[in-house]
């Protein structure tokens, strides 16, 4: 008995592996695909085979992808995807290029889709009209770009007959036809505006555009969504149709086509086949049918009903429903409770075996979409290859593999978040500060600038780049101004790293100077002290250092008040340090005096920094349950413990063994500016010595530590004249790069500041999500005030954290707003607030058991 059950379900289970095995495709069969692919696309773009292609290789006239200098405001529609969408795109061009869009998302309704070619037009007019009228932008002539989704022939950047309908769209007279002209006669028909429609486009070369736009070396544009789809940068010579030789073209493949002449039908299943004659278009789009959304879904339903009448499912028991076309989307990670859950929403009465089967069915089904995806992609890629003539890709893709550990998908960015949370509630906690790597050190400041505050003072800022004094006057005549003199010193190298005493001899030097210049010799003025390293505070004008961090190593100050230090040696002077802030905290202050949303200060520049507003219950260290504090998080420290190993290359233990601080500051080693240009150069050599690069050649300049620095990074990696940038430093270097040289260290550079922007794209989410947690709100709108040489300088930097940060915590609405003036306004600011409590001080011989306060605190106490 126990026997016959047991062969009955091999048997069963041997059948549906059987099945699946279908679907299966072994590495030779992919290699096939690829090659079959690759002749395809020589006949589309060849005049005399092109009628016959199956995949038509379409003329798109984008004959550049874009190079940072568009501007305007634009009109755009979305037609073919799974939504339809019209938008506004302004895009503008500041410090950096900055992008704006607001859209809408319209339905089309099926029998929209499927009607008339004139009432779908209308259609798309009708929601035009209905997104003017919602912008308020019914009179402007604004020019509109058209994602047109769908196969067309065309002979200008702004006409395109039609081919032919795919995916869900059969409207009648359209295919033959120019789908502007369909356009440009629907919006007369209505008569209520009018637009220029400037260009047609593909959402292939669409999204290639978009992402040109990010990384100017983007040359590819792959769909894999409703349809599938690809589009690249060819070489005009090779597009037989199109008159002209010079330059490249982007070429709409309609690889969805593929297997239309039947060259494919030995990797095609039964089940491909039933869902191709259950289509709009049977026997067209044979590869998309294999590959895309639309159909997957299909696929894994068709396969469903199969096995349910073979008895292998469901108990046999085939429902109206599983009968019922469209109803299930594929997503192969869905987990087995889910897929349980659906099947039940379905009205499918299913055994935990059954969900099992089921999702083995939707893994191979999206298993070989994905592979075959891979294999045509392959195909393309190899073309581009075979046109430049040259290495170029095999180096970029080369460079990838070697430094494959630098690049980091946003689920490991996620788990970097979660772990940076962690540590945060470590530092915080009472009973875990001690031991915690990452210090959360309370800053005694409890909110920021409240436009109150005035007076004339002097601020020093040391610890970034440069060591600078400035005056701030903040004066109060019916709006709150501020005026700023400053001047930078110098700090040599032996000085930062001599003693204590000689390095706040030098600070003292460089403030009577100051103070000569600017007059105030006499003037008793408050001064504010920005301290970019990590203090201990117990008041605002108490600071233990508690390790040195960066370049400094001045002897006799850790564990030293530099205050009192400071005080010393300014004594003579007649001024009084009144407040020590981290330059987290000055630049938080700074941003915060334009934007009282600001509650975030980061720095990503010589080192690297957070501090932000924490809830004061939350905070261990700091007595009282009302308000909050500024917490200077030292992130810098992030990954001392360890926490940080298993994404630490090589490259990174060797900048951290030459370091001055070995073992610490390991997070701040792998993202910030001081350590940036070497870690490049380290990866250089590494190359150049396995023969990867510069033909093996080796300078002693490139072996000279500092030889290659942040800036250098930034200048490379600038999109137009970043190659040539890398060609004059690397000739300095004496290496004589050739142009692969010079793209593969562009390469380099792009993999590491981008590896920087995303780490600290992953610890800033995790200061973002702990702030909407501490609000208790579902989404957070809030103010990051930045400043820092990298951020600063670097090209692309800003664009790329912003995007993922964007991506990490969807749910916020994050202003970055940059500190132009530094953080010596912050810090004047906390003076302000701290030589008022001293004036008061003074006047009621009142004793503060501590030297904090904030500005609610504050005027209270006044009043
Ligand atoms: C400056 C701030 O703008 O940026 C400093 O005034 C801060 O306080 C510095 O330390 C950080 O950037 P960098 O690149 O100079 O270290
Ligand atoms: C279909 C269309 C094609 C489009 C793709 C992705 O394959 O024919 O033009 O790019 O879907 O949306
Ligand atoms: C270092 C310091 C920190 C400072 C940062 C940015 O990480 O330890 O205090 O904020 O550099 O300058």
């Amino acid at each position: 008995m126990v026997t016959a059950v047991a062969q009955r379900l091999a048997s069963q289970r041997k059948e549906i592996d059987d099945t699946l095995a279908t679907f299966a495709l072994s590495p030779t069969q992919l290699q096939e695909v690829k090659a079959k692919m690759r002749v395809e696309l020589e006949r589309g773009l060849k005049k005399d085979t092109h009628p016959t292609a199956s995949v038509k290789m379409l003329p798109t006239y984008v004959y550049r992808t874009p190079d940072g200098t568009e501007r305007g405001k634009y009109l755009a529609l979305d037609l073919g995807g799974t939504n339809f969408r019209v938008l506004v795109v302004k895009i503008r061009t500041g410090m950096r290029n900055s992008v704006r869009m607001y859209n809408k998302i319209y339905a089309i309704p099926l029998e929209i889709m499927q009607g008339t070619g004139e009432e779908l037009f209308d259609h798309i007019v009708q929601c035009i009209s209905d997104f003017l009228d919602y912008m308020g932008m019914k009179n402007t002539r604004l020019p509109l770009g058209f994602t047109f989704s769908f196969p067309c022939n065309q002979t200008g950047i702004d006409k395109g007959d039609l081919v032919s309908w795919t995916k869900g769209f059969k409207a009648t007279d359209c295919e033959g036809y120019d789908v502007v002209d369909m356009l440009r006669e629907a919006i007369k028909r209505r008569n209520e505006f009018d637009l220029d429609i400037v260009a047609i486009v593909n959402d292939t070369v669409g999204t290639m555009m978009t992402c040109a736009y990010e990384d100017p070396k983007c040359q590819i544009g792959l769909i894999a969504g409703t349809g599938s789809n690809v589009c690249y940068m060819e070489e005009m010579k090779n597009i037989e149709l199109v008159e002209g030789d010079e330059g490249q073209m982007c070429v709409n493949t309609e690889w969805g086509g593929f297997g239309e002449n039947d060259n494919i039908e030995d990797i095609r299943t039964r089940y491909d086949r039933e869902v191709d004659g259950g289509s709009l278009n049977p026997g067209k789009q044979r590869f998309e049918k294999m590959t895309s959304g639309m159909y997957l879904g299909e696929i894994v339903r068709q396969i469903l009903i199969d096995l349910t009448k073979r008895g292998l499912l469901f108990r046999g028991r085939i429902t109206e429903r599983l009968k019922t076309k469209g109803i299930f989307e594929t997503n192969d990670r869905l987990a087995l409770l889910q897929v349980r859950s659906i099947l039940q929403s379905l009205g499918l009465d299913s055994t935990c075996d059954d969900s099992i089967i089921v999702k083995e069915v939707c893994g191979a089904v999206s298993r070989r979409a994905a592979q075959l995806c891979g294999a045509g992609m392959a195909a393309v890629v190899d073309k581009i290859r075979e046109n430049r003539g040259l290495d170029h890709l095999e180096i970029t893709v080369g460079i990838d593999k070697y430094l494959y550990a630098m690049r980091f998908s946003d689920e490991t960015l996620r788990d970097i978040m979660a772990r940076f949370r962690r540590e945060m509630e470590n530092g915080l906690g009472g009973d875990t500060n001690p031991t915690a790597t990452v210090k959360m050190l309370p800053t005694f400041v409890r909110s920021i600038p409240d436009g109150s505050e005035k007076g004339d003072f002097i601020a020093l800022d040391l610890g970034g780049s440069n060591f600078r004094i400035l005056r701030v006057k903040v004066s109060h005549e019916k709006k709150q101004t501020v005026q700023m003199e400053s001047q930078i010193y110098e700090t040599p190298e032996d000085i930062i790293h001599g003693s204590g005493s000689r390095l706040f001899d030098h600070v003292a030097e460089c403030l009577g100077d100051f103070m000569e210049k600017q007059k105030i010799k006499d003037k008793k003025l408050p001064v504010g002290f920005t301290f970019s390293f990590p203090c201990a505070h117990s008041k605002l004008d108490e600071a233990v250092l508690l390790t040195w961090t960066k370049r400094f190593k001045a002897s006799g100050v850790e564990g030293m008040d530099v205050v009192k230090l400071l005080n010393k040696a300014i004594k003579k002077r007649g001024v009084n340090i009144m407040a020590v802030v981290n330059d987290t905290v000055g630049t938080m202050m700074t941003c915060g005096f334009d934007d009282q949303r600001c509650e975030v200060g980061i720095i990503i520049g010589t080192g690297t920094n957070a501090c932000y507003m924490e809830e004061l219950r939350h905070i261990d260290m700091v007595e009282g349950d009302e308000g909050r504090m500024c917490i200077n998080t030292e992130w810098g420290a992030f990954g001392d413990d360890g926490t940080l190993e298993d994404i630490r290359t090589e490259f990174d233990r060797e900048i951290d063994r030459g370091s001055l601080n070995p073992g610490k500051q390991l997070f701040e080693k792998m993202v910030s500016g001081m350590y940036m240009g070497e870690l490049v150069r380290l990866i250089l050599v590494k190359m150049a010595k396995e023969g990867l690069l510069f033909e093996g050649r080796i300078t002693p300049e490139l072996l000279t530590k500092g030889k290659f620095e942040t800036k250098h990074v930034s200048a490379i990696e600038k999109s137009k004249e970043g190659l040539t940038k890398a060609k004059e430093i690397l000739t300095r270097l004496g290496v004589e790069p050739s142009e692969d040289d010079c793209i593969a260290v562009q390469h380099v550079c792009a993999i590491v500041s981008f590896r920087s922007a995303n780490l600290i794209a992953a610890t800033l989410g995790a200061i973002l999500t702990r702030l909407k947690d501490n609000k208790n709100s579902p989404r957070l709108r809030t103010t990051v005030g930045i400043d820092g040489s990298l951020y600063k300088m670097h090209p692309q930097y800003s664009r790329r954290l912003h995007k993922t940060v964007r991506r990490l915590v969807p749910e916020s609405d994050v202003r970055f707003l940059l500190s132009e003036s530094g953080s010596g306004k912050g810090a004047a600011m906390v003076t302000a607030w701290a030589s008022r409590l001293t004036q008061y001080r003074h006047m009621t011989l009142f004793c503060f058991p501590d030297g904090d306060l904030g500005v609610k605190s504050f005027n209270m106490q006044l009043s």
